[in-house]
């Protein structure tokens, strides 16, 4: 161990694990890819003022969870606590809305960071796959998008998971309702920070866990009520395409999400056998964040799933991904003579596609087999200076333990033949 480690709520991922972490990501971006989403990488810093004022000011992201900097040069930095804000401004910034057809669609993979509390799910550094479709209102964009995250879950094998599904409601009705929930708040015996909370954001009140809240929230003026007709029908399109493709899910009117930048559809995917962190993705329609930051009206829908929370969801589940072994042939030298040749066999393997290693050091046969063994390699080449004084080596079937001799010149074809 050397003198330091990896900060509090971070964590390092190491073979053998993180190769689960890299098929959970193809899995998630897999669907996306087949449905004309692009792949989009922003930096992993940005204008402290986009979250500010994109991910809004009265969320516990923007004012207690963001890693802030001020550089040498005097700018105001946050580290990326999500990905939707800095998706957008990259769209913006190129213009990709004035390119072409909308929506722009557009997939992401990558690090976050927020300053939480670190818990099991909950982590000061984790990992989002996540997409964005820019410039279009159409609840068929909302529906393709809760359907492909249902198939990336569902590919993983994960069967415990539910979509939990709401409506926000518009600038038109959201306000309206904000107040009658308002003036039905203020009614209540609550603290000081929550009673701040009304003023600022009073359906994150409806959030509220404690039990003592939950009491009073009951007969609390409900937003299905008064949702205005265009978001009304909207919300029911989109729920009606998603009954239509088979994906299963459950109204929830106390969704509310962390992030201000919501209107019209929010959802999540929550996982029974995660605790208390159980989202494991998120997201929802933004309408008004184009023009929040700055940039024209580009109504538009997304989600992000959390990687490390699909992680343990797997564990929860029991779900061993089929993960092929990563070497398919491992050479294995006896002597300096056989070294050279081997090594040449090695990098001719890896040209023509075989993936290969080498056991490397002056190791006797039973540590290099070892090593061998420990690659998960289907075959060994063993050859010492017996061997290649005849032009042979030894290829080692190590399911079966049998081994023939080839010869040197068909090494490459055969062994690509057997591997292909
Ligand atoms: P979010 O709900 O804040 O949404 O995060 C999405 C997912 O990221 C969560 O469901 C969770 O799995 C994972 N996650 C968040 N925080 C942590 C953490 N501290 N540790 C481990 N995992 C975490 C967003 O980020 C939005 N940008 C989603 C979106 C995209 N909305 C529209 N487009």
């Amino acid at each position: 161990m050397s003198t330091f480690k990896a900060p509090k709520g971070t964590f390092d991922l190491i073979p053998p694990y993180s190769a689960t972490y890299l098929a959970v990501r193809d899995a998630i971006s897999g669907p996306l890819r087949r449905s004309g989403y692009g792949y989009v990488e922003t930096p992993g810093f940005e204008d402290v003022n986009l979250f500010a004022r994109g991910v809004g000011e009265s969320t516990d992201i923007v004012t207690k969870e963001m890693y802030t900097l001020t550089t040498k040069g005097g700018s105001e930095l946050a580290l990326r606590p999500e990905g939707t804000a800095s998706v957008l401004r990259a769209a913006l910034e190129a213009s990709l809305h004035k390119q072409g057809n909308l929506p722009v669609k557009l997939w992401y993979s990558g690090s976050y960071y927020r300053y939480e509390r670190p818990q099991k799910g909950r982590y000061r550094h984790f990992s989002q796959v996540g997409a964005e479709a820019i410039g279009a209102e159409d609840p068929a964009l909302d529906a393709e998008l809760i359907i492909l995250a249902d198939q990336a879950y569902r590919s993983l094998g994960l069967r415990n998971f539910r979509i939990l599904l709401n409506s926000l409601g518009d600038k038109e009705c959201r306000p309206v309702y904000r107040e009658v929930l308002q003036g039905f708040l203020r009614g209540l015996d609550l603290d000081e920070e929550t009673r701040r909370r009304i003023e600022i954001n009073p359906l994150r009140v409806l959030d509220d866990k404690r039990a003592e809240v939950q009491k009073q929230l009951v007969g609390a003026p409900s937003l299905a009520d008064h949702l205005c007709d265009a978001c009304k029908a909207y919300h029911s399109e989109v729920r009606a395409l998603l009954t239509a493709a088979g994906v299963a899910f459950e109204d929830d009117e106390k969704l509310v999400r962390g992030l201000d930048y919501y209107t019209r559809t929010t959802f999540e995917f929550v996982h029974d056998g995660l605790g208390s962190q159980s989202a494991v993705g998120g997201g929802g329609r933004y309408d008004g964040l184009s023009e929040m930051i700055g940039g024209p009206a580009l109504p538009s829908v997304g989600w992000a799933l959390g990687v490390d929370r699909t992680v343990l969801a797997l564990e929860a589940e029991g779900i061993e991904l089929d993960i092929p072994p990563a070497t398919s042939v491992f050479a294995v030298p006896l002597g300096e003579e056989a070294r050279r040749v081997l090594f040449g066999l090695v990098t001719e393997l890896r040209k023509a596609g075989v993936a290969t290693d080498f056991g490397y050091g002056a190791k006797s046969l039973k540590s290099h087999m070892k090593n061998a063994h420990r690659s998960g390699a289907r075959y060994a080449l063993v050859a010492g200076e017996r061997d290649l004084a005849e032009g042979l080596v030894q290829l080692k079937d190590m399911e079966t333990g049998e081994q023939e001799p080839i010869a040197l010149d068909r090494v490459v074809e055969e062994l690509r033949a057997k591997s292909a």
